[in-house]
């Protein structure tokens, strides 16, 4: 774990200013704020159906916002043209809620896929063989490598979509629930790669979770969104001694 306010001086990488999203009458995001520091651990916290999802899919540019700015290594993702976001994207890895393999591909194919959507971007595509056998050991599963997805635990799923995000050794990772549907065993073998992910890489991770385990050993810095607003931030161990009760019952086991 790194101190606060080592990680407030470093460089910001993104950075979410006043995002508002609704859907007919449901507003979910009133005016969310969050800034991510170069290298660190960003958790955000809320409970289920409280716009965390919807939060990292208009920062990926797979929804769009209302209102508010979103900056992604100093480029505003709502002003660029297509061509400019998706060079910005290969350096942004998502791992989405669940796995999203392809079903219908192999663990190889899966791995492939997204060397080949981003060629452009990506130089050194002419070795994929080798960059998908390192992916793939970089979380101890090169033997599934000519498996089908069915064939796969959840958790090896989930290592290998994690594999699949690490391919294109991006700057910045998302995970959107990275522990959810797995055993304390398995969620904490992921927890330790995401940590070796990080030393290693020197990557900088927003990590939306409600595990609370998950925060507490992952997280520098925590956010949590409580009514659509970046409504408390600061350390796990200030957050959970903290006495407002909309925030002690994220902490209650
Ligand atoms: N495409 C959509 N169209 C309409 N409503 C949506 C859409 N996507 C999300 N919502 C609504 O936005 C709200 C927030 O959903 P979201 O998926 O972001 O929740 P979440 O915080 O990720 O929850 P969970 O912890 O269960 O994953 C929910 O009320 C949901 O019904
Ligand atoms: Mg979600």
């Amino acid at each position: 774990m790194k101190d606060e306010a080592t990680i407030t001086s470093r460089e910001l990488v993104l950075e979410i200013k006043d995002l508002h999203k609704s859907f007919g009458d449901n507003h979910v995001l009133n005016g969310f704020n969050m800034k991510l520091y170069q290298g660190e651990n960003l958790v955000i916290m809320g409970k289920s159906g409280s716009g965390k999802s919807v939060m990292i899919k208009c920062l990926v540019g797979l929804m769009e916002a209302d209102k508010g700015t979103i900056t992604v290594m100093d480029n505003d993702i709502t002003k660029l043209d297509q061509k400019s976001l998706d060079v910005l994207r290969a350096d942004i890895g998502f791992l989405f809620q669940g796995s999203a393999l392809y079903d219908s591909m192999t663990v190889r194919e899966n791995l492939e896929f997204p060397l080949r959507r981003h060629k452009r971007a990506f130089k050194n595509h002419n070795n994929t063989e080798k960059l998908v056998v390192e992916a793939l050991k970089n979380v101890g599963l090169e033997h599934t490598i000519d498996l089908m997805p069915s064939e796969l635990s959840g958790g090896m799923k989930r290592r290998v979509a994690l594999a699949r995000t690490l391919i294109l050794q991006p700057k910045i990772i998302l995970y959107d629930e990275p522990t959810s549907g797995l055993d304390p065993i398995t969620a904490k073998e992921i927890i330790i790669l995401m940590q070796d992910i990080q030393k290693t890489y020197g990557t900088s991770s927003l990590i939306i979770t409600h595990d609370v385990d998950c925060a507490r050993v992952i997280s520098d810095r925590m956010i949590l969104l409580i009514d659509g607003v970046d409504y408390a931030k600061g350390t796990f161990k200030e957050l959970s001694a903290s006495n407002d009760p909309k925030i002690k019952a994220f902490f209650k086991q």
